[in-house]
């Protein structure tokens, strides 16, 4: 990214260096940098120019308020899947009106909550789910506009990392009861079908599963209106990769052009284009900061212990995912170890990175690349390990956006029995 590069020995964010951010705010501490999500999101908005659309940026990925009111102010729309995500959306001033609500286990009090606020759209991922929907919507007098998560089956043997969208899958609605399921959303109270939706994973570095999955749902599309339901929004999902080491995902401009030329090769240029993206927007904008604590040689192995850990950043204990880890002052007045770069935390699972070399002392600050997305969104208390601080950059300008919990917030929800 050409927000995050080294001026000579240092690793500069923006205007500003990384190390003297992790002195200033302490680590483990999360910066983002603004410049890199807006140019992320300016991307898609690039091509989709000219056309009815709106980018509904994913909150799961990251979900911090004033990450949530960059994106507001820049005219994104917001992809949910909680009541509490949505509580987010609109403390950060994000628009009601430009929120899909995702998600295969919505409870009644989320869609009561979601209906009041006005949700733009429901995705509606089973038959069961929209029967309640329809009956929550129609007590409380109101409409609730309904698109389906269709489940595409796109061939997982040809594109190994599309997991959401096959069959044998908990997510979205299978292919062969999607035109039933219309038909019945259509004829349900308190229902509006207002258009159709497809995630088929994420991290995808390739357009064709994209472009297969968009043919099936225009399929779709064509057989449902010939039923006789209009069908108005495409929302093609998130699901864009990044690069961490070498994947060479297509840019979000190529992807949407691909998309947008065979949508309207096919005929369905009207059509409200919605996307989901959340890693691709936010990943490549962040870093995960950390402290090295002690270089621990080992017969077998070495290590580098740092004061970040799988509590912070789950993603290499979750999935074995590989995460960049560089110096934020680079120095040659040590030699590089070769090295598993692992946390605090007591587990065998517990580490960042392996088998790295790091030219590294004790008191020396790491980051972590690409940790923009899937990292704090995902960090846990395990191991009574408050969560880290984060802060966001602009220029020369850094705000603290997260505060790191202290202990006693910690346990502060918890009650002790009486006494004796
Ligand atoms: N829309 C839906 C319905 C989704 O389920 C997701 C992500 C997205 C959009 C955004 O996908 P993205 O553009 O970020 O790929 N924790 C995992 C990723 C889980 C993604 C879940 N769904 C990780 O750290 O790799």
């Amino acid at each position: 990214s050409p927000h995050l590069a080294y001026r000579g020995p240092q690793l500069f964010i923006e205007d500003l260096a990384v190390a003297d951010l992790a002195r200033r705010f302490g680590t483990p501490l999360y910066v983002y940098s603004k410049a890199s999500m807006l140019a992320a999101l300016s991307a898609y908005q690039r091509a989709l120019k000219g056309r009815d659309h709106l980018v509904c940026y994913a909150v799961k990925a990251n979900s911090n308020l004033a990450v949530l009111q960059v994106f507001a102010q820049a005219g994104c729309g917001f992809d949910i899947v909680s009541s509490g995500e949505l509580h987010r959306v609109l403390a950060a001033g994000g628009d009601a009106a430009k929120v899909v609500f995702s998600g295969i286990g919505k409870t009644r009090a989320e869609m009561r909550h979601a209906l009041e606020a006005g949700v733009m759209c429901f995705n509606v991922e089973s038959e069961a789910e929209l029967e309640l929907l329809s009956d929550v919507a129609s007590g409380l007098g109101r409409t609730a506009r309904v698109s389906l998560r269709v489940n595409p089956d796109v061939d997982a043997g040809t594109h190994p990392y599309i997991s959401t969208g096959l069959k044998g899958n908990k997510f979205g609605i299978a292919h062969e009861r999607a035109l039933a399921t219309y038909r019945r959303a259509a004829a349900l109270p308190g229902l509006e079908v207002a258009g159709i939706d497809c995630h088929i994973g994420s991290q995808i570095t390739d357009t064709t599963p994209y472009l297969d999955a968009l043919d099936r749902v225009l399929d779709l599309v064509e057989a449902v209106e010939a039923a006789g339901v209009p069908v108005h929004h495409l929302d093609l999902g998130g699901g864009l990769g990044i690069t961490y080491t070498d994947e060479t995902p297509p840019s979000a401009e190529t992807l949407v052009q691909q998309l947008l030329a065979r949508i309207d090769a096919r005929g369905h240029g009207h059509r409200k284009v919605l996307f989901e993206p959340g890693r691709s927007l936010v990943g490549n904008a962040g870093v995960l900061v950390s402290e090295v604590l002690y270089l621990k040689p080992g017969e077998q192995k070495n290590f580098c212990i740092v004061d970040a850990a799988m509590n912070d950043l789950a993603r290499p204990a979750m999935y074995e995912a590989f995460m960049g880890i560089v110096p934020c002052v680079t120095r040659d007045d040590v030699p590089a170890t070769h090295c598993d770069v692992v946390g605090p935390v007591c587990e065998s699972g517990d580490w960042l990175g392996r088998d790295r070399d790091l030219a590294v002392a004790s008191g020396d600050f790491v980051a972590v690349l690409s940790a923009g997305a899937y990292g704090m969104s995902m960090a846990s208390n395990y191991n009574t390990r408050g969560r880290a601080a984060e802060v966001l950059v602009s220029g020369s300008q850094a705000w603290l956006i997260r505060e790191r919990e202290n202990p006693a917030e910690l346990f502060a929800a918890e009650r002790l029995i009486p006494q004796g």
